[in-house]
């Protein structure tokens, strides 16, 4: 294998989720010495093919089918026990082994049920019911739990009582719902922690140490910038910072030791959930994508919303998120049409205007050389690049590892052959 890895890189997802992020990321970490979550929770879900099984992940790390590689849970990140648990039984299943690999944050907020009832009761942006939100809402208020608390099992009763007080005022009273029961809740949290207590590490202090012994650190962003609280298409929006940016403090590791940032991108688009989507496709087109992309959410189930690349918007997050190149995934997808526009600016009332790049009508699927990919597929790749001026380093032609077309193994050559 011949990644292009640095030793500290951010991999982050360049739309509104779900670019492959799983499968460039189990891909990155055969070279990797461990894989760290910074932010949202168990709404993410990152699918790792392999040829005998297909498996989601919610909140470990993507770096869990490399046996090597050390998996850590960042600060960042919104803890479900009940989801983290379900996910441990789950790879157990499978004969992946997370024993002395996995390490959790003391200071990941704890997701409640209570928040699950919360999202529920108060959405209306069409979120993935987690309790994401209630959750980092707790955080900013400075009411919320933490995983570490857990370990004073007095003190945790006696603050998860004054929350889910506070819990239930709202679901009861201004939510008109069913209150959960506080006893049950705190007695499940109690439970469900006995596997988790002894992963609680100074996640900070960590990475630092593997940092000083030369260890290849790899940061997994979920969901996408575009979804980012702040710069993506708020309200239509998750509730954490999904930029390169939240890599740093999402894990207390130091903002100046990242030397590369890998925009995950699909070839199109696609969107879960309500919100704008300029460059959607409501006809046969948007049914192809959606068809030969198999684009059904791997966390809710749903349909996700189809569409064309937008590379005036993809331009200004290469800037915001300090972007070093690009992997671009789902290429085979493109495979049927005659013709792929892409969006490169917008008029002043937001209607996009696009370019037609010729299509291929040859399959990709598989295909793991460069120079094996017809001229069109090429061409279609060399204008992302020009258009948005870092350059696409790896092509993704597949679900599994395999199907993958390394162009330039080291991106600093990469970015010279560019100028
Ligand atoms: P993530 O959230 O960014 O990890 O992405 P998801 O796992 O939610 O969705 C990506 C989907 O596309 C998954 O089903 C992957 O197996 C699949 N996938 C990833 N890369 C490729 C590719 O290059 N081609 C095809 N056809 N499917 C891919
Ligand atoms: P991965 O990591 C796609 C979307 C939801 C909703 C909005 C807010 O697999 O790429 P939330 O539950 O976070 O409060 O929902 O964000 N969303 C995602 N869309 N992929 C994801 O994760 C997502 N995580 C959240 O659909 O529109
Ligand atoms: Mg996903």
């Amino acid at each position: 294998m011949n990644s292009p890895l640095l030793q500290n890189t951010i991999v982050i997802g360049m739309q509104w989720g779900d670019e492959g992020k799983g499968k460039i990321i189990d891909w990155l970490a055969q070279d990797a010495q461990a894989v760290i979550r910074f932010q949202g929770g168990h709404n993410a879900g990152h699918t790792i093919t392999t040829l005998r099984k297909k498996l989601i992940l919610h909140l470990i790390p993507s770096g869990a089918l490399n046996p090597e590689c050390q998996c850590v849970i960042g600060n960042g990140v919104v803890l479900s026990l009940q989801a983290l648990n379900t996910e441990m039984a789950m790879l157990k299943e499978n004969n992946i082994d997370l024993a002395e690999r996995l390490h959790i944050s003391l200071n990941c907020p704890l997701l409640l049920p209570s928040h699950e009832v919360l999202d529920k009761a108060s959405d209306s942006i069409g979120t993935t019911l987690r309790g994401i939100g209630p959750a980092y809402e707790d955080k900013v208020a400075r009411r919320g739990l933490r995983v570490g608390d857990l370990l004073d099992e007095k003190f945790f009763c006696q603050k998860a009582s004054d929350l889910l007080d506070y819990h239930n005022f709202l679901i009861n009273h201004y939510y008109h719902q069913k209150p959960v029961t506080p006893n049950r809740v705190i007695d499940t949290c109690l439970n469900l922690s006995e596997k988790i207590l002894p992963l609680l590490c100074d996640v900070a202090m960590r990475l630092h140490e593997w940092h000083t012994n030369k260890k290849r650190l790899l940061f997994e962003g979920a969901q996408g910038v575009l979804l980012d609280i702040d710069h993506g298409s708020y309200p239509f929006v998750t509730s954490s910072n999904t930029v390169a940016g939240n890599a740093a403090i999402g894990t207390g590791f130091s903002p100046l030791q990242f030397n590369q940032v890998i925009g995950v991108c699909k070839a199109y688009t696609t969107r879960v959930g309500e919100g704008p989507f300029p460059t959607e496709e409501h006809n046969t087109e948007g049914e192809i994508l959606r068809q030969k992309g198999e684009e059904v959410g791997a966390t809710t189930g749903r349909q996700r919303r189809c569409g064309w690349l937008d590379l005036f918007t993809l331009r200004r997050m290469v800037l915001i998120n300090s972007i070093t190149e690009i992997m671009l995934t789902k290429l085979d997808v493109l495979d049927s049409f005659a013709e792929i526009p892409v969006c490169i600016d917008y008029s002043a009332d937001k209607t996009p205007h696009y370019i037609n790049l010729p299509g291929w009508q040859i399959m990709t699927h598989a295909v793991n050389r460069y120079n094996d990919l017809p001229t069109q597929a090429r061409g279609y790749i060399e204008y992302i690049e020009d258009f948005i001026g870092v350059p696409i380093t790896v092509v993704s032609t597949g679900k599994i590892r395999e199907h993958i077309i390394v162009r330039h193994s080291d991106p600093y050559l990469a970015a010279e052959d560019q100028r």
